[in-house]
């Protein structure tokens, strides 16, 4: 028997992985506004639900699986509900995911324009699966739709896909080649965030540095975008990520310093501190390289806020290796970082050609002493804020009090500061007078 297709069109989107996948998850609510889909801020009540997934480590994956278990509760209670999933999961595995009892249809993330044609399929009892790439997709002309009217914050895909192939990571499998949007797509996206008050903007890519779009009329690399869309909208702060060492230039390091709206933040993944690690990863540059970019970035812009993503335990890592990423966490001083450990994925050249031969307990070990560490650098980072004075953007309430409010500096730490009246989206100058390793706490000043 047929689905009911007396429905209410009310679709519910929800997010896994990256924030890549969070602005996907707005181009396909843009694309079912047009539509006429309505959407839903709940689960309860929706007709479609999408799961947008991540690959990127076992776990993330698991995590999916556990939630179609719950899904399945909630379909015997209505079977006219479709389900679809969506994002670096769909397109891995394919349309093997259709076998799950609750998996109505299957979309990679070069397939979104297609999802009204699977839903429609879905309700005349038409499994389908579409995880064709296109090395030309970029999503133009579609306007991204926010979950909710209150945003301040947005996000513009300036690139898809990469070509880097780092030995561990699946996401070049699953995002196919890179590509870059047009960058007049992009500044009329940037125009409409600006007549819509948003506050701040995030550029992203897998790789943000390689961006590359050529017309007739110009050559545009990551710095003269990033310039061109920060003189666009100079009353919006402007965030990338992310960054990858190997092409981190001078000339961007430059634009940042001179662009006063473009954040002092800079996330650069290091994943290792040991040479021998980082030529099996296949990074393409050296520890020294990496010190290197971080110097210049000291010395170019001294307030510069730090981030990385590191893991432990990749094929072939010994203690001493290990002991070189600690050390060079110690040189560089990250404000924060994200930290993991190493998660073998079918299909990369890890798994085809390295062993996986550090053992579990070794690697929890290792990952458990890299967070401490971490905790410690960032506590004594924020401790040196403390007597300073930072912009901050106010995003909402702080989750411990009604009467307090939190928010981020450029450099991308949180704050908590009382109210006084302020809101979301305000811009406030916040002095520090207590820190811990994850959150600064202060007092509205000149206000
Ligand atoms: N394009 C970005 C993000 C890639 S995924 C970049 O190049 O930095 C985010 C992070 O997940 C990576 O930076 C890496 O630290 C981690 N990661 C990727 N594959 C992994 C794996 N197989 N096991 C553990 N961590 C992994
Ligand atoms: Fe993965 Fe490397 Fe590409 Fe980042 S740059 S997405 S870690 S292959
Ligand atoms: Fe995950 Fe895909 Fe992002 S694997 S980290 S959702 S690009």
């Amino acid at each position: 028997m047929n689905k009911s297709l007396v429905v209410n069109n009310k679709i519910y989107i929800e997010t896994y992985g990256c924030q890549m996948n969070v602005a996907d998850s707005e181009t396909v609510a843009g694309i079912m506004d047009l539509n006429d889909y309505e959407i839903a801020l709940t689960i309860d009540g929706a007709d479609v639900i999408i799961i947008n997934t991540c690959s990127v480590r076992e776990n993330a994956e698991k995590k999916i699986w556990n939630r179609l278990d719950f899904i399945k509760s909630i379909k015997r209670k209505n079977k006219n509900i479709v389900v679809g999933i969506i994002g670096c999961m769909a397109q891995r595995i394919g349309v093997k995911m259709l076998e799950h009892p609750v998996v109505d249809f299957v979309a990679g993330p070069d397939a979104y324009r297609d999802l009204p044609e699977l839903i429609n399929n879905s309700y005349l009892n038409k499994k389908y699966c579409n995880t064709d790439f296109n090395i030309k997709e970029t999503y133009s002309g579609i306007t991204q739709k926010k979950q909710s009217n209150e945003d301040i914050s947005g996000f513009i895909a300036i690139t898809r896909g990469c070509d880097n192939f780092c030995s561990y990571c699946i996401v070049p499998y699953t995002r196919g080649r890179e590509r870059s949007a047009d960058y007049n797509d992009i500044i009329s996206e940037v125009k409409k965030l600006k007549q819509n008050n948003f506050k701040e903007l995030t550029l992203l890519g897998q790789n943000v540095n390689s961006y590359y779009f050529e017309d007739n009329k110009n050559k545009v690399n990551f710095p003269s975008l990033i310039e061109m869309v920060a003189i666009t909208a100079p009353e919006i702060r402007i965030r990338f990520t992310t960054s990858h060492p190997k092409d981190l230039s001078d000339e961007l390091i430059d634009v940042i310093a001179r662009n006063k709206n473009i954040c002092n933040h800079i996330h650069l993944p290091v994943q290792s501190g040991s040479n021998k690690i980082l030529e099996r990863m296949n990074r393409k540059y050296t520890r020294e390289w990496y010190l290197n970019r971080i110097n210049v970035i000291k010395s170019k812009i001294p307030d510069i806020g730090l981030s990385s993503d590191i893991f432990c335990g990749f094929s072939g890592e010994t203690e001493d290796d290990f002991q070189q990423t600690l050390n060079l966490m110690e040189d560089v001083c990250y404000d924060m970082a994200y930290m993991f450990k190493y998660s073998e994925r079918p299909g990369t050249f890890a798994a085809k050609s390295l062993c996986d031969d550090v053992p579990e307990d070794v690697k929890k070990e290792r990952l458990n002493r890299m967070i401490h560490l971490q905790n410690k650098i960032s506590l004594k980072k924020n401790k040196a804020d403390i007597g300073k004075t930072f912009e901050v953007l106010v995003e909402g309430f702080s989750k411990r009090s009604d009467n307090m409010l939190f928010g981020r500096t450029e450099q991308n730490k949180v704050v908590v500061f009382p109210c006084l009246n302020k809101k979301r989206g305000d811009t406030v100058m916040v002095k520090i007078k207590e820190a811990s390793s994850a959150t600064l706490k202060g007092d509205i000043i000149n206000s």
